[in-house]
């Protein structure tokens, strides 16, 4: 009988770490890529399109405060990812943490669950940047056939000579009394440009760690340039217009209308839990843990180091944001965009809609690079096929996972509206910071000696503060996305009992040690 809450051996993980040869990952990645991975990850939706939602919706313009809360939040498990990833530098990230410390059952859970931060990540974001390709060739003259910039369903509609989401523009159309209907439209057929998009992004993981990497810093360098042109136009603006800046960011904290989350404190405190997105990434640093020079130092440098440069860059934004536009302006779609065209620096909006394709591609970058490494990590732990292990021997990358999971998202990402999705993308990833602080604890009891190069401070402070600030932000998210939570963690028991059990290598190894007796064998007794 098999045993769900089998560990798989610290030891034994360690020695994986050590594998090298042409069926092992290439070792190609120093500090500085693993930052710039972080950044990649990071930077993008999140900033360029939520932050005005979160600002007119809920906070006003403590919106600020919104995002330094979700950074303290995100720290806690940032600290803890840290210690994790310099002391078992493994491609399996959140999966390898949760099966050394808290069993089987759970590191399937988790792998299972790191399927919808990134596999449905990059869907999400691939729609997006969909979006962003439109309108910034539209900006050009260029119209492509509106059938094939959206998933099937959507209405597009031709309004100022420009194809657009009947979503997006509805609330102008509304306020300028213009009825949908009169107006040219289509449904959408098939995302042909988000497919692509992931197409690009899954030829270039399979060609190479090290191409894929300088991809990243090059996209990395580009949105950071725009972000900081960003705050250096809009403070420059807000220094000769005080008065400007005073209005708008007054009352700081709009006053709360009598319902939760809107505006006041619980608006700051809502506003943090949507705005969480635009942190998920720094995590996916950990799963390239096995394609690090030197994993243990360079793991906690890329991990808080993207973090702390990206919380810095979004106070910074969000703050000056709220300072050009009254927050009532800013539930639109380029909210980075309209702010910076409050400035009159007329080629602004353009150069935002560039950092915006940038900042999108990468991300999709890093998220399916973590995809696959998970997926990896999983194979060879027997828990999935062998052949999502298979390292091709040229380019020593996971190349034929790379294509499954690419394959699945591209066509995911064209046919699926995935609005929805963005709050599975958050509770998927917050139930992972859960599991990983809570790894740490457990590990610092029950391993206490193990040599950890970096190490988290004050345990048990920070992980229960990762625990309890994740699991509030998790418990703030909506009745359906914890339905769809609980359903996809259902499928995932359903394929973990169908196959994983039966071929995992822990439980294998555990039944060849203690062939007759059923009783806890020596594996497992980390
Ligand atoms: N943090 C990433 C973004 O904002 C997922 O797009």
């Amino acid at each position: 009988m098999a045993n769900l809450f089998a560990t798989k051996p610290i030891d034994m993980i360690l020695t994986e770490t050590h594998e090298e040869g042409q069926h092992a990952l290439k070792r190609a990645l120093g500090a500085t890529n693993l930052i710039t991975l972080g950044i990649g990850a990071i930077i993008g939706a999140g900033i360029f399109v939520l932050t005005g939602a979160a600002a007119a919706q809920y906070a006003g313009p403590a919106i600020v405060l919104s995002f330094i809360l979700a950074g303290i939040a995100c720290a806690f498990a940032g600290l803890c990812y840290s210690e994790f990833a310099s002391l078992i530098p493994i491609a399996g990230s959140a999966y390898t943490y949760g099966y050394a410390t808290l069993g089987e059952i759970f590191a399937w859970i988790i792998g299972w669950d790191l399927i919808l931060e990134y596999a449905f990540g990059a869907a999400t974001v691939a729609s997006g940047w969909s979006g962003y390709v439109n309108s910034f060739l539209q900006d050009f003259g260029i119209h492509l056939p509106p059938t094939l910039t959206a998933t099937p369903g959507t209405q597009m509609v031709m309004y100022n000579g420009r194809w657009e989401r009947l979503a997006t523009v509805l609330p102008t159309l509304r306020s300028h009394g213009v009825d949908p209907a009169g107006l040219p439209h289509v449904q959408g057929v098939f995302n042909l440009v988000a497919f692509i998009a992931i197409a690009l992004v899954t030829l270039i993981l399979v060609i190479g760690i090290k191409e894929s990497a300088n991809l990243n810093s090059g996209i990395v360098i580009v949105k950071v340039a725009i972000v900081l042109t960003f705050i250096a136009i809009a403070g420059a603006y807000l220094l000769k217009h005080p008065a400007a800046a005073q209005a708008n960011s007054h009352p700081f904290i709009p006053p709360n209308t009598g319902e939760f989350g809107h505006y006041g404190w619980s608006g700051v405190a809502r506003g943090a839990a949507v705005i969480f997105f635009a942190y998920i990434g720094f995590d996916a640093v950990s799963t390239a843990a096995q394609e690090a020079k030197n994993p243990q130092r360079d793991m906690p440098i890329g991990i808080l180091g993207s973090l702390v440069i990206c919380t810095i860059l979004y106070i910074l934004v969000s703050g000056l944001l709220t300072g050009l536009v009254p927050y009532s302006a800013l539930n639109v779609p380029d909210p980075v965009a309209v702010g910076i065209d409050q400035t009159g620096v007329r080629w602004g909006s353009i150069l935002v809609k560039i950092g915006a394709i940038a900042g999108l591609g990468s991300v999709m970058l890093v998220m399916l690079l973590g995809q696959s490494r998970v997926f990896f990590s999983m194979s060879r732990d027997g828990l999935l096929p062998e052949w999502a292990g298979s390292v091709h021997p040229r380019f020593r990358t996971p190349w034929i996972c790379s294509i499954i999971v690419g394959i699945f998202v591209a066509i995911f990402a064209s046919l699926v509206p995935i609005g929805i999705l963005g709050e599975l993308v958050s509770i998927g990833t917050l139930l992972a910071f859960v599991i990983v602080c809570a790894g740490v604890w457990i590990l610092r009891v029950r391993r206490p000696e193990l040599e950890r190069p970096f190490k988290t401070p004050w345990v048990p402070f920070v992980p229960i503060m990762g625990i309890l600030v994740s699991g509030l932000m998790m418990v703030s998210l909506p009745r359906d996305t914890w339905l769809r939570l609980i359903i996809w963690l259902a499928i995932g028991m359903f394929i973990y009992f169908g196959y994983g059990r039966h071929h995992s290598r822990v439980q294998r190894l555990a039944m060849a040690e203690s062939p007759k007796a059923p009783k806890a064998p020596k594996v497992m007794a980390d």
